[in-house]
């Protein structure tokens, strides 16, 4: 099939473009680069042995959307470009609405008026809020606690009323929980601009002395050990989920939501451990205050991924930790030498 990627340079999206080009997909991209680097395009075609075309664009300019979707023949869209920045969309919700809701309205709008009806949705597991039951099911309520998780909540009721009101779209929205760790070849990772808001990157800078400690954020949280436990899953079984859901959806009409988690929370101070013990290194730690909008524990059962996409999370922590570490280091070889190593 052609597929069009929104926000394809970006971490999800590259990965799950390495993942789709190599089940034989094409491939195209759309990204404005807001937080990407077109250098991914490079280490793209570097694995891949290909180059993937990719328009530079805003997904709210849906006259270009239209015009890409026509002249490359899209068959499904997968729709990643979005902000995602939990603290940001409390100071700025506006930039959050209209970047992700009005952003995925212009696109269904391109769609639409092509008659291409297939569509897998980036959500995220913050539109469940304050956990009422754990794992959450995809039948857990729904009351995200930030205007990033309402964006994504807003999305999905638009992508459920369109498919209640015309019965031939085909729409699978996938709520994530904590993406971590690079492809294997470690040509391409997270990139997170400035100071890493997320635990993986962070603790992957301590180790190579980019930043000086980790603040534990609250070691008081009634879980394990204290500190906040999360499902956290590879970036690549998590590409692998958005190819299953795509070839779900190539016999399956209306909309469905699914998570796409490892059933299995891991606390903070569980996930710095493993890293010590992977990297060979003890990782400097200061216990500080809790972070505000944190829950204790949260994670999924992707008990339905597997019963419907026959979809499930096999890679493990030390994967997560060693293609982070291979990611960094040739980032930091690449600012030496202005080269990406293999
Ligand atoms: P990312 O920032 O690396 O990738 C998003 C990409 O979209 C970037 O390349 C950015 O330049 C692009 N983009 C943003 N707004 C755009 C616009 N208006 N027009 C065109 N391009 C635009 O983030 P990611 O981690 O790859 O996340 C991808 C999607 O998954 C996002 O929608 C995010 O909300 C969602 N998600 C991410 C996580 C996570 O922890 N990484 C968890 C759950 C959900
Ligand atoms: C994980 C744990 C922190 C950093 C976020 C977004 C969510 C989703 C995934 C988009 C928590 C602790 C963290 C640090 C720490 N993104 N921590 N010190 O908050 O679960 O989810 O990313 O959809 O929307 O909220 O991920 O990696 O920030 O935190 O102690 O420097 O690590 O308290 O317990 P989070 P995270």
């Amino acid at each position: 099939m052609n597929i069009l990627l929104t926000g394809g340079a970006g971490y999800i999206g590259s990965h799950t473009a390495v993942v789709l080009s190599q089940a034989g997909h094409e491939v195209v991209l759309l990204d404005n680069f807001c937080n990407s680097n077109p250098s991914v395009l490079e280490h793209l075609q570097k694995i891949l042995g290909k180059t993937l075309p990719c328009i530079e664009a805003d997904v709210r300019d849906t006259d270009v959307v239209e015009k890409v979707l026509r002249e490359y023949k899209i068959d499904a869209v997968i729709h990643f470009a979005g902000l995602k920045a939990v603290g940001e969309s409390v100071a700025n919700p506006v930039l959050y609405y209209a970047n992700n809701v009005q952003g995925s309205i212009s696109l269904l709008q391109a769609m639409k008026k092509i008659g291409i009806k297939t569509l897998v949705f980036s959500s995220s597991a913050t539109v469940y809020g304050e956990p009422q039951y754990l794992p959450y099911d995809e039948s857990h309520p729904t009351n995200p606690m930030n205007p990033y998780g309402q964006s994504k909540l807003h999305v999905e009721e638009i992508l459920c009323d369109l498919a209640k009101s015309d019965s031939d779209w085909k729409i699978a929205s996938l709520r994530y929980f904590n993406p971590v760790g690079a492809h294997e070849s470690g040509l391409i990772g997270e990139d997170p601009n400035g100071i890493p808001n997320n635990l993986m990157p962070y603790v992957v800078k301590v180790a190579f002395g980019e930043l000086p400690h980790l603040n534990i954020f609250g070691d008081d949280y009634e879980t394990r050990d204290g500190t906040g436990e999360r499902d956290y899953i590879h970036v690549m079984d998590l590409a692998k989920g958005h190819m299953a859901a795509l070839d779900y959806l190539g016999s399956n009409f209306g909309f469905q939501a699914v998570n796409l988690g490892t059933g299995k929370p891991t606390s903070v101070l569980e996930m710095v451990s493993c890293f010590e013990k992977i990297g060979g290194q003890e990782i400097k730690k200061i216990t500080s205050e809790r972070r505000a909008g944190d829950l204790p524990i949260y994670f999924a059962t992707a008990k339905k991924a597997a019963d419907i996409l026959g979809w499930r999370a096999n890679r493990t922590l030390d994967q997560m930790y060693t293609s982070a570490l291979l990611w960094q280091k040739n980032q930091i070889s690449s600012k030496d030498d202005g080269l990406l190593r293999d």
